[in-house]
């Protein structure tokens, strides 16, 4: 499957058949996440996987309002973002200026805005988190393309899923992912339309002509 193919064939599965993730897929799937780009290439990224069935059905249980795509999947993956390697993130921005991956004037700014390497960590949680979710959009598109279904749950009580996997405070949980092979085919649901989601660019004059509604149609892609 070329990467399209691979974008419109995902849907959120939330059945699973038993039948175990081969090792082989659940590497290529943590190796995607593990190449995935971030701020600064500080990968704060960490995954936690869950096999074990009674730790499963606890986090659907205590920490995911029972969702069953938790508990069914023989695989979830816990998805946290590490806020220690914020600390170094001043090392990492001048190791990218030394090999002039990135202009000075950027590290410059990006220095000025994440304050002193003292600073509290809890202010790198949004940072933290935007990097994460693109190695976790990795995973899943891979996941795809092995034939793989998965979910995204971010409807989940943190603070519980970081007990139940006894995590370090500093790792916050950003989502879980149960993997599996579906044991459903849902239908594509519904996206808005490409111009729906276009927004004009100033002085092409298409601002007037554009109708932007906020209905939910199904995109032609
Ligand atoms: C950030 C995020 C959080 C989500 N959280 C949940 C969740 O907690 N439980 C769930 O069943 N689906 C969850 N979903 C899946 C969405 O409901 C789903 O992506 C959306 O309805 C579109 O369906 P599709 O993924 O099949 O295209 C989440 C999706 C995203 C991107």
């Amino acid at each position: 499957m070329n990467l399209l193919e691979v974008i419109k064939k995902r849907r959120s599965i939330r059945r699973f058949k038993p039948d175990p993730v081969p090792e082989i897929a659940l590497k290529q799937i943590l190796e995607a996440a593990r190449l995935a780009p971030s701020g600064v290439n500080i990968q704060p990224w960490r995954f936690m996987v869950v096999k074990n069935p009674q730790l499963r059905a606890r986090l659907a249980e205590e920490a995911a309002f029972r969702q069953q795509s938790v508990a069914e999947a023989p695989v979830v993956i816990v998805c946290c973002a590490d806020l220690r390697s914020y600390l170094q993130a001043v090392v990492r921005a001048q190791e990218l200026l030394a090999v002039e991956a990135v202009s000075g004037e950027f590290v410059e700014v990006y220095l000025k805005h994440r304050g002193p390497v003292s600073a509290d960590l809890v202010t790198h949680m949004p940072a933290a988190t935007i990097n994460t979710v693109i190695a976790i959009e990795h995973m899943v598109l891979m996941a795809t393309s092995l034939g793989l279904g998965t979910c995204w749950v971010q409807f989940i009580r943190p603070e519980r899923v970081a007990e139940i996997c006894e995590l370090d405070e500093e790792i916050i949980v950003v989502a879980l992912l149960p993997v599996g092979y579906p044991a459903q085919d849902p239908s594509p649901r519904p996206r808005l339309a490409l111009q729906e989601i276009l927004l004009p660019e100033p002085g092409t004059g298409k601002k007037e002509e554009s109708n932007i509604s906020m209905g939910v149609g199904v995109g032609s892609c």
